[in-house]
Formats: C-alpha cells, sequence, structure tokens
C-alpha cells in the first residue's frame, strides 16, 4: 500500500522514477484536491512554505498553475527568470540548488537540458520539479493521464495516439502510458521519433502494466480505435530555427476533421498547449465538441497541487 509518506522529499524529475501505484495515488489525490476545491473547500498543506520557479523558457499554464497551486496550498511562489538570477552571469546550477536549499522548500525549474535538472537535483537538499525540458514534460503527462481518467473512467487498455513530433510531450506521455496500461502509438514523420532510450524505458516499464508502445509513420493507420488523440506543436522551444523545414515536412501530420474522423467516434482531443492553430491541429478541433484542451490546461493546477503537497509536505 503507498501512503503519502513515502513522497516526502523526493524530486519529480520524470515518472519513470515512481511506480504504477505511486502514479495512481498521486491521480486519486489530485481528484481530491480537484473536488474539494470546486466546493470551496481548501487544505493549506504548505502553509508557510515557498516554492522558487526557474525559467529559462517562456511559459503561460506552467508559471501561473504553480504560482496560483502554492497560493491555494498556503504557500508562496517566487518567480525567477533566468536574466534575474546570476545563472545567467555563469553562475553553476549546483551553486544556485545549494543557496536556494537554505531559501526554499521546493524548486521547480524550466530549461533546455534534462541533466542541468538532475544536478540541480543532485546538489540541492529540497524536492526539485521538472517544468519541462527538453527531454521530459511530466507535470504535463501526469495532468494528461488524469484529464483521461477523468474522461474515460480508466486508464487501462485506451489507446492514446499522439500525432506530430516525437517530442519532450511524446516522451513523457509514453512514459506515463507505460506505467498505467494505457496503449501510446507515437505517430510522426520518420527521423522525428521519440528519443530512443525513453522509448526503451517505456517499452520496458510496459512490461510491467501491459501497455502495447508503438511508433508508427502513417496518421491514417495509427488513428484507427483511437480512444484519445494528442498533437503539439511542430517546433518545440529551442527549435525556432527549424520551424519553417519543419512545416513542410509535418504537414501530413495535421490534426485535421478528416483525419479526426478516422479515429473512434467518442474519442477525446487533446494538446498541451500552446497551438499553432491551423499548423499542428484546426480551429474546427481544437474548437469542436471532442476537444478537452482547456479542462487540460485547468488540470496542470490540481495535479501540481498534489505533486507539490506530497513532495514539499513535512
Ligand atoms: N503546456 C505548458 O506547459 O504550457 P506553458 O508552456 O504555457 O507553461
Ligand atoms: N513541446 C513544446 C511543449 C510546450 C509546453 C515545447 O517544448 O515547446
Amino acid at each position: 500500500m503507498v501512503s503519502a509518506r513515502e513522497f516526502r522529499g523526493r524530486d519529480f524529475l520524470s515518472l519513470y522514477d515512481y511506480s504504477p501505484e505511486e502514479i495512481n495515488f498521486m491521480l486519486d489525490f489530485a481528484e481530491r484536491l480537484k473536488d474539494e476545491q470546486k466546493k470551496g473547500i481548501t487544505h493549506h498543506l504548505l502553509k508557510g512554505k515557498t516554492l522558487g520557479m526557474i525559467f529559462k523558457k517562456s511559459s503561460t499554464r506552467t508559471r501561473v498553475s504553480f504560482e496560483v497551486g502554492m497560493y491555494q496550498l498556503g504557500g508562496f511562489a517566487l518567480f525567477l527568470s533566468k536574466d534575474a538570477l546570476q545563472l545567467a552571469r555563469g553562475e553553476t546550477i549546483e551553486d544556485t540548488g545549494k543557496v536556494f536549499s537554505r531559501y526554499l522548500d521546493g524548486i521547480m525549474i524550466r530549461t533546455f537540458d534534462q541533466a542541468e535538472v538532475e544536478k540541480l537535483a543532485e546538489a540541492a537538499d529540497i524536492p526539485v520539479i521538472n517544468g519541462l525540458t527538453d527531454l521530459f514534460h511530466p507535470c504535463q503527462a501526469l495532468t494528461d493521464i488524469f484529464t483521461i481518467r477523468e474522461h474515460k473512467g480508466k486508464l487501462k487498455g485506451i489507446k492514446l495516439v499522439y500525432v506530430g513530433d516525437g517530442n519532450n510531450v511524446a516522451n513523457s506521455l509514453l512514459m506515463a502510458g507505460a506505467k498505467t496500461g494505457m496503449n501510446v502509438v507515437v505517430c510522426c514523420p520518420p527521423g522525428y521519433e521519440p528519443h530512443e532510450e525513453v522509448l526503451k524505458k517505456a517499452v520496458s516499464a510496459a512490461e510491467l502494466t501491459g501497455a502495447e508502445i508503438q511508433v508508427l509513420n502513417d496518421p491514417a493507420t495509427a488513428m484507427s480505435g483511437a480512444d484519445v488523440v494528442y498533437t503539439d506543436v511542430w517546433a518545440s522551444m529551442g527549435q525556432e530555427s527549424e520551424a519553417q523545414k519543419r512545416a513542410e515536412i509535418f504537414k501530413p501530420y495535421q490534426l485535421n476533421g478528416e483525419l479526426l474522423k478516422k479515429a473512434k467516434d467518442d474519442c477525446i482531443v487533446m494538446h498541451c498547449l500552446p497551438a499553432h492553430r491551423g499548423e499542428e491541429i484546426t480551429d474546427e478541433v481544437i474548437d469542436g465538441e471532442q476537444s478537452v484542451v482547456f479542462e487540460q490546461a485547468e488540470n496542470r493546477l490540481h495535479v501540481q497541487k498534489a505533486v507539490m503537497a506530497l513532495i514539499m509536505a513535512d
């Protein structure tokens, strides 16, 4: 049996570090926090605690949902943009982590290199949360499976088809599916597959849960039987110079009305946002009846509150 105590003091760097039982525990806890928040019941589980949020990339949802989440839990969040920190002038991430451990109770970081997050976590004495790297976006994927569970009532046996770039979001969805028994198909142009090492780890984690993990190149084939269809931008943060080239390559992978028809009639449409409307997804689909994208965005708040409350509590 999983208990809240075993989360205390842990980092949240990738879903790979959590067992299927622990992931389910986090989802159940997030569900409770969401229900109660809606009824006006608040829990000051992090009263007097402070989260530092380091951002080396832009953010709308992550920044606001973490900041509001800390406030709702009775704590405080500090927005720390990279330019305002001595990190921009060469102070190491390790020294930053050691200093922050003297002031803060947790650190959330959004950056490029996953190794930087790992170095920070190693040096800091307080929990570190990965708020997105080029490799992973675990807060997003945990929220996504929470949203799918709300809509479909389960994860095991559900078929999620991610169409587009095999990026940080795709990598994390693979891991989330593998850990929960949800079947994940990543459908991408050749050469844009998910990270090889992550794929291997997902396949091995899936052996325990029975999840089927697949990488395909043909969108029409991939869509067949999909319960969930997911897409994300074709050029992620840091890949701006490739945007034009990618726009051509990814054209056949656009999630439009015609492609959506190939999935199950009751399939839901997801996107982590921000969306580039008219590129990876059409207005018709993102604003359509099957879209749950804004609920998905809302759920970042509830799910991250659960994560913070579990790892940052005394
Ligand atoms: N989905 C997501 O992480 O959004 P932001 O980049 O706005 O934080
Ligand atoms: N793949 C996107 C996700 C943004 C939330 C990026 O990294 O820019």
